[in-house]
């Protein structure tokens, strides 16, 4: 590991060493979010919003911070969201942060716009790993994903749902990483400033979306998300989602609910997990923080699922707050493209240990031995004026 990486000692630290590393309109694309970013910041405030209630005199030698997810034994409660494009942020990309997963007993997981295609990520790394779905325009294409996700033996399927049409990245527009690329002077300059990244980034193959590139070509002027919204079937309705997990017919989460009517009705397609998140703030900005709905969506489907918290997380202390809320997990996108753009392969394995060693630690200082056992004795609202238990 190179020497600078393991002077980052959180997360933040392993963005700013990205936001030097990356081309701005890389960097910019994996930081923003949709108009105002209110919902991106509000992610990560919310969990400031509780607090944790520790208890000491616990014989906390041997922590166990496993969880089952997904129908996956995973050895800590954070797994990698699926995330467009890694090859932008690092030549390792997808492969490098499927590879750090395996190793830190986690799960990574490919999205439809991944720059790796679904079977060289399963050849490169055989740990638990999830394929995540947009329903494409072209429907021959959404039954080839699943069949070749089967193929290649991936553990479970995800479908978002909060991505109808593109969120408004204005970012994106200022720097010019539309598509086609439209570079603004400012961007090339920025660009040819970073010579290591530009150097890897020619000489390992331009990123393309890996999966579905040689099926739909489209060269209209727009951002990412606008030409990667308009490939989209907009149509797409709860008959179809329970048509794809019939026809996977293993572990399926619904990724990007945002409240308790879509997580029963994630049930009664028949899904095995929800994901609670807001596409990390960059689809409809004023959506709730995913964490501020784990109660009411376990209120509303109790046991009948898991619950995933998706977004915000940048702490071991979030995940433990979820946790002690209701969730089953958590996951993240940008807590290991911080690290991917970082430094790679090497940067994502430094992030995800970061966020380890914080969950196990954590979990001693909270006085709870098992992950599995965090509930609300743990956790309440800052300001709870309830007498302490
Ligand atoms: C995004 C897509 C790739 O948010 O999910 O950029």
């Amino acid at each position: 590991m190179s020497r600078k990486l393991d002077r980052c000692y959180n997360l933040e630290d392993l963005r700013k060493r990205a936001r030097k590393r990356l081309p701005s309109p890389m960097y910019h694309y994996m930081r923003g979010g949709a108009d105002d970013e209110w919902s991106l910041n509000n992610n990560t405030a919310a969990f400031d919003r509780y607090e944790l209630l520790p208890r000491y005199l616990v014989n906390v030698e041997k922590i166990d911070a496993g969880v089952t997810v997904l129908g996956q034994e995973l050895e800590w409660p954070l797994f990698l969201s699926p995330t467009g494009m890694s090859r932008i942020f690092h030549h390792e990309g997808e492969i490098g942060a499927a590879r750090a997963a395996h190793r830190s007993g986690t799960m990574y997981s490919l999205s439809t716009l991944g720059s790796t295609s679904i079977e060289d990520v399963a050849a490169a790394s055989d740990g638990p790993r999830m394929f995540q779905i947009y329903v494409l325009r072209d429907p021959g294409l959404n039954r080839e994903f699943i069949e070749r996700c089967r193929e290649a033996k991936y553990s479970a399927l995800c479908l978002t749902v909060d991505v109808p049409v593109g969120g408004n990245r204005e970012r994106d527009f200022h720097t010019g990483m539309t598509v086609p690329p439209k570079l603004t002077f400012m961007s090339k300059l920025d660009v040819a400033r970073h010579v290591s990244w530009t150097y890897r980034y020619l000489t390992s193959g331009e990123a393309e979306m890996a999966n579905f590139a040689h099926r739909i070509r489209d060269t209209e002027d727009t951002n990412l998300m606008g030409y990667v919204g308009r490939q989209f079937d907009m149509t797409v309705d709860w008959d179809d989602a329970a048509r794809m997990i019939e026809q996977w017919g293993g572990p399926f989460a619904i990724k990007g609910v945002m409240c308790a009517e879509d997580a029963r009705r994630s049930v009664e397609a028949g899904a095995s997990a929800v994901m609670l998140s807001n596409h990390g703030g960059r689809q409809l900005d004023g959506a709730p923080a995913p964490v501020d709905l784990v109660r009411e969506v376990r209120d509303a489907i109790g046991d009948a699922a898991e619950v995933i918290v998706d977004g915000g997380v940048r702490r071991g202390t979030h995940v433990l707050k979820a946790l002690a809320l209701g969730a089953t997990a958590c996951s993240t996108g940008r807590g290991y493209l911080y690290g991917l753009g970082a430094g790679g392969e090497a940067g994502v394995d430094r992030a995800l240990k970061i966020l380890r060693d914080e969950v196990e630690r954590d979990l001693a200082l909270l006085g709870c031995v098992r992950a599995r056992d965090l509930d609300g004795r743990f956790v309440r609202e800052v300001g709870h004026q309830g007498a302490r238990k």
